[in-house]
């Protein structure tokens, strides 16, 4: 597994203000979906294209333009919803699947509760979203999930991962042919007893859509 850590100024900027207590849902909100669309940029480095000609108000061109099928976002619910827009900003015309996995708050192994995802993804390039790589299982699952469908592509879009998720997820993709790379705007120092990310933003879900 490939993985990027963005290293950007802006990136930086918005990691801190949504890692610190004071800031509010709103803001969390706004500025998930616009650090998101800064890892877009980085995730899409291999997003694929065909050749075309436009014509220009001069003359010819050759260009590109996205291929079909078209690249799938599977934004992992619930806390994946808060990077869709951000995602959908640089990928207009990509469509969206969905993936629900729960953590048991034991266990802290994932399973899904729910899907709204094409029976083939033969060809497909998938963009996965789930703001916190922290025992890697809920990606791992999903993951699996979307190979077992015949995508052929995983690309995992995350604000935060641990050491401990991404050498679950080396493991458990040991056997798997697709290409995964990581892309997340901070590696942090590992999790605490509860599996959270430290030192983290806490919980990514509670800090975008309140305590439910
Ligand atoms: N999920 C979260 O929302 N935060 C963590 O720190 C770990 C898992």
């Amino acid at each position: 597994m490939k993985v990027h850590v963005a290293d950007h100024p802006l990136v930086s900027h918005k990691l801190t203000v949504l890692r610190d207590r004071e800031t509010d849902s709103p803001t969390f909100r706004r500025l998930a979906e616009e650090l998101v669309t800064l890892l877009a940029y980085e995730a899409t480095r291999d997003v694929r294209v065909e050749l075309v000609e436009v014509t220009t108000p001069v003359t010819t061109a050759n260009g590109v333009r996205l291929s079909e099928p078209r690249p799938l976002v599977v934004p992992i619910l619930r806390a994946g919803l808060g990077m869709l827009e951000g995602m959908q900003r640089l990928l207009p015309t990509a469509e969206v699947g969905f993936l629900g996995m729960i953590r048991d708050e034991e266990t802290l192994e994932a399973s899904t509760y729910a899907e709204r995802l094409p029976d083939d993804l033969s060809n497909r390039q998938c963009y996965v979203l789930d703001p916190m790589l922290a025992t890697g299982g809920t990606l791992a699952a999903a993951i699996d999930f979307l190979v077992e469908r015949g995508a052929d592509h995983i690309i995992a879009i995350t604000l935060l991962a641990a050491p401990e998720g991404i050498a679950r997820l080396e493991e458990e993709l040991e056997d798997v042919d697709v290409p995964v790379m990581l892309v997340t705007a901070g590696l942090d120092e590992r999790l605490d007893e509860q599996g959270y990310i430290v030192p983290g933003l806490g919980d990514a879900g509670d800090r975008l859509y309140g305590v439910v």
